[in-house]
């Protein structure tokens, strides 16, 4: 009795996190690149009072039955969407994320895949190592110009500000944005403004989701929203997959509808080979990377510990999605 909390940390994560976790829990990690199968990920669950998780990790409400002890889990992630949070709260289980410290870094991602898209750059960079360069070409690799264009954010949240204030500041873009709530701040810091997502689609230059998924917002980017967009329009995606009617998006770039996209997530992830997306030059597709420096991915290990930890002992998360859960015993 009274010996160290058991949790489960079902990947391996910077040692920043893993030794917080290691000196206060009995820690199992998961040694493998690959995440768990899900009944394995069930199995582990049936005795540990902890759960390090990942976006890969899905824990709905059938996996959390399995858990009768299971009193706090802590995505190594700001995002959520593998996780039902409705049903851990009726359970009492606290679920911790990792916000703030990605914002710099995925705000850099979007940025990248924008002006890569805009720019051309991937389809440059195959097309010299293919050997097809063969001389200064005025017509070619033509792309879009970044100064003084409109930018639409959908999603005007952390991440979604912190591109905004980059392209507003460094580019002299417009800001428009679509979100339920209002961003004072946005609207202060850089004129952004509020308007309905069909405005925004047909004005925009490029567009960026930074939008959570829920049932609200799954496709919400389809064949109709395409159709509002401009033929020059360069459509950005670091949040999650799913926002995206993928098929939607590989024929509109494929006939011309939208002049190129930037991806940082897919959906499924990874996409098929076979998803025509792979097939098109007009497209950038980065491996769900936007977290992934050094410092950042340390910042997000050294928050899931201390929220794990909190919740096996029974202290408020310091980030905590559901702080108005109750505790089960
Ligand atoms: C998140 O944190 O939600 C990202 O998708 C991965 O860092």
């Amino acid at each position: 009795m009274g010996g160290k909390p058991k949790v489960f940390v079902s990947r391996i994560i910077p040692d920043v996190g893993l030794s917080l976790i290691r000196e206060a829990c009995a820690a199992e990690v998961w040694p493998s690149p690959l995440p768990p199968p899900a009944d394995v990920l069930a199995a582990k669950l049936a005795d540990v009072e902890g759960l390090v998780s990942l976006l890969t990790d899905k824990l709905d409400d059938a996996v959390l039955a399995k858990a009768p002890r299971l009193k706090v889990i802590s995505n190594f992630a700001v995002g959520f969407n593998n996780i039902d949070i409705n049903a851990c709260t009726r359970r009492g289980i606290a679920v911790g994320n990792t916000p703030g410290v990605l914002t710099d870094a995925t705000a850099d991602m979007a940025f990248c895949l924008l002006i890569s898209a805009a720019r051309r750059v991937v389809e440059g960079h195959r097309y010299t190592i293919d050997g097809k360069w063969k001389t200064w070409e005025p017509l070619g690799h033509l792309g879009q110009d970044l100064v003084g264009r409109t930018l639409g954010i959908v999603g005007m949240g952390r991440i979604g500000y912190a591109l905004a204030r980059r392209c507003h500041g460094g580019w002299d873009m417009k800001v428009l944005y679509h979100d339920v709530y209002k961003n004072a701040q946005a609207e202060a810091d850089f004129g952004a403004r509020q308007v309905d997502l069909p405005t925004l689609l047909a004005e925009s230059d490029f567009i960026s989701l930074h939008a959570d998924l829920n049932d609200t917002t799954r496709g919400m980017i389809g064949a109709a929203q395409f159709k509002m967009m401009k033929r020059t329009a360069v459509l950005i995606n670091s949040a999650r997959g799913p926002l995206v009617n993928q098929k939607a998006l590989a024929t509109a770039l494929k006939d011309g509808t939208i002049f190129a996209a930037g991806l940082d997530v897919t959906d499924p992830e990874p996409p098929s080979m076979n998803d025509p997306l792979l097939r098109l030059a007009n497209v950038v597709i980065a491996p769900h990377i936007a977290s992934a420096t050094v410092q950042t991915r340390n910042q997000m290990a050294e928050i899931c510990a201390r929220n794990l930890i909190a919740g096996v002992t029974g202290q408020p998360l310091p980030a905590w999605v559901n702080p108005e859960m109750v505790p089960r015993k």
